[in-house]
């Protein structure tokens, strides 16, 4: 027997200075999917998300809502907590920055990096952008203002602990060059490498900020955010020797936004690299999402609710959208229009009236139960999944997620076409249940295999279709070597329990039909 293959997938941790947005849902989401997948395939999958709690920006909005950060923190994260639960985010473990395991961990990272020099103390001087929390090259500012927060940078001189990034450079570039996989998409790799060049040694505590970790044996100033946060990686899975730290390590992908691919290419490759660790295998970058151009966010006060939306549509529906409507790697935007036609072309339409117009004839016709298989008739539909299964394995070994649910609906599009081919009501009609049971068969098997496939993408839908199909084994419990044709067991009992999706302004219309 061979080994089951280790996933280890983490996402970004999320800032806790409000309530989650989409941008931060859109990223839980696609890992959410890719982890689901990897469930399917039968690795072993360690699926790790949180929150990043410390920092001036927690401390202001804490005091901003007259609580202290713990308390503030507490509350934000169990926002965090619910909106992952309603949106199906499946993950191992949520780590806080503030966990005990955590800080501990983190005071050891640093000490580690100290005792052997990767660390040394030196005055540290520079612009200042509190917003990023971080000391800013002159050329990052726009008439001295930091270019993402678009607020002045102040001159900060503190004597602080810097860490030698310096000596990791060529070491990094190197890995770089001889790893393509490294950075993905690979167009962000370009980007890192310019950077790379004259990316100088990084201060890793702060004088002024309270909320944080504290240096250990220097209790006057905390660990820097991206140092504490980058650690969680580690943390979350029982770093420096819990078992499952020595299970998954090192992580099969990062994912995290375009943003912050420099400190997950730069600054997280040299701490591993000083702690003797092997890194990651990859890290990849997501594009963000746009409402009118502009990147969704708290700061930017465009940011849309996914809690709100997840309410009025259901939460498959915003998982369904973001991951097909957006080539993953790239930005899209998120408009209501786009939405809503999308959801009511693929969802409702596509998918929902294959399932139910054949459990309707199934029903009149066998009682419910699933027709007995009668291959010449079944066409090209059989060859049509075994190219889409490879072409989702396909796309899905470079997180191509789109790409992958445009095979299966394009499963879904041929099986449609098959049925008004094979025009099964005009079947009944003429008494033929040879073929007529034949083509119900083939419908609902393709139905079947095209729900699993779907599951990792919108895990509530895919199991309304098993319901309905009837078959015992819980969708859940399925592995990709159960995408055979012909599984599909003859006589069970379907349940026709109506459309699983119901076209949005569906309802509208027919108010309007009765007024
Ligand atoms: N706390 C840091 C990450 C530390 S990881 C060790 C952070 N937090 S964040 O809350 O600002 O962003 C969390 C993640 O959400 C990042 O990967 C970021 O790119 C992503 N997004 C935030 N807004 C986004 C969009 N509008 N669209 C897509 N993702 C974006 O950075």
């Amino acid at each position: 027997m061979t080994a089951q293959a280790t996933y280890y997938l983490t996402t970004a941790i999320d800032y806790v200075n409000g309530p989650p947005h989409m941008g931060h849902a859109y990223e839980k989401i696609a890992a959410d999917a890719i982890a689901r997948y990897h469930r399917l395939r039968g690795d072993d999958v360690f699926f790790l998300t949180g929150t990043d709690e410390h920092g001036v920006k927690i401390e202001r909005s804490a005091e901003a809502q007259g609580l202290d950060p713990q308390t503030f923190t507490d509350q934000t994260v169990d926002c965090f907590k619910a909106t992952w639960a309603k949106l199906g985010i499946s993950y191992d473990r949520f780590i806080r920055t503030t966990d005990a395991d955590h800080k501990k961990a983190v005071q050891a990272i640093f000490k580690h990096l100290l005792d052997k020099g990767d660390i040394y103390k030196a005055k540290y001087e520079g612009f200042y952008c509190k917003g990023c929390e971080e000391f800013k090259n002159e050329r990052d500012l726009v008439e001295k203002c930091c270019s993402v927060h678009q607020v002045p940078a102040e001159w900060m001189s503190e004597e602080n602990y810097v860490f030698k990034l310096s000596d990791y450079r060529d070491r990094i570039r190197l890995h770089i060059e001889q790893n393509p996989d490294f950075i993905q998409p690979d167009y962000r790799a370009k980007e890192v490498l310019n950077l790379l060049e004259t990316f100088p040694d990084v201060s890793v505590s702060r004088q002024s900020v309270k909320w944080g970790i504290p240096v250990p044996g220097d209790e006057s100033q905390v660990i820097y955010v991206w140092i504490d946060a980058l650690s969680n990686y580690l943390t979350g899975i029982g770093y420096p020797d819990g078992d499952a730290f020595k299970k998954y390590w090192p992580a099969s992908v990062h994912l995290i936004g375009k943003d912050i691919v420099k400190f997950h290419a730069i600054i997280w490759p040299a701490m591993l690299m000083a702690l003797e660790l092997p890194l990651p295998k990859q890290v990849f970058g997501h594009g963000w999402v746009l409402t009118d151009g502009q990147k969704m966010g708290k700061s930017t006060g465009n940011a849309t609710s996914p809690d709100a939306l997840a309410d009025e549509y259901g939460a498959d529906a915003i998982r369904y959208y973001l991951l097909r409507e957006i080539a993953f790697g790239r930005d899209g935007e998120m408009t209501r229009e786009a939405f809503e036609n999308r959801v009511n072309a693929d969802l409702a339409n596509n998918l929902g009236n294959a399932l139910n117009r054949t459990l309707t004839i199934l029903e009149k016709n066998f009682d419910g139960r699933i027709s007995p298989r009668h291959e010449a008739i079944e066409g090209d539909l059989p060859r049509k999944v075994e190219s889409v299964l490879a072409r989702v394995e396909d796309r899905m070994a470079v997180l191509a997620l789109d790409e992958a649910l445009m095979a299966i609906w394009e499963l879904l599009d041929a099986t449609n076409k098959y049925i008004d081919s094979t025009a099964p009501w005009a079947l009944a009609k003429a008494g033929d249940k040879e073929n007529l049971g034949g083509v119900l068969y083939a419908v609902l098997e393709a139905l079947r295999i095209a729900s699993v496939l779907a599951s990792p993408f919108i895990p509530t839908l895919a199991g309304k279709i098993w319901e309905q199909l009837g078959i015992q084994t819980p969708l859940a419990d399925q592995r990709w070597s159960d995408l055979v044709w012909g599984r599909l067991e003859e006589g069970t009992q379907s349940q026709k329990l109506g459309p699983i999706y119901p076209r949005i302004g569906a309802e509208l219309a027919g108010a309007k039909k009765k007024a």
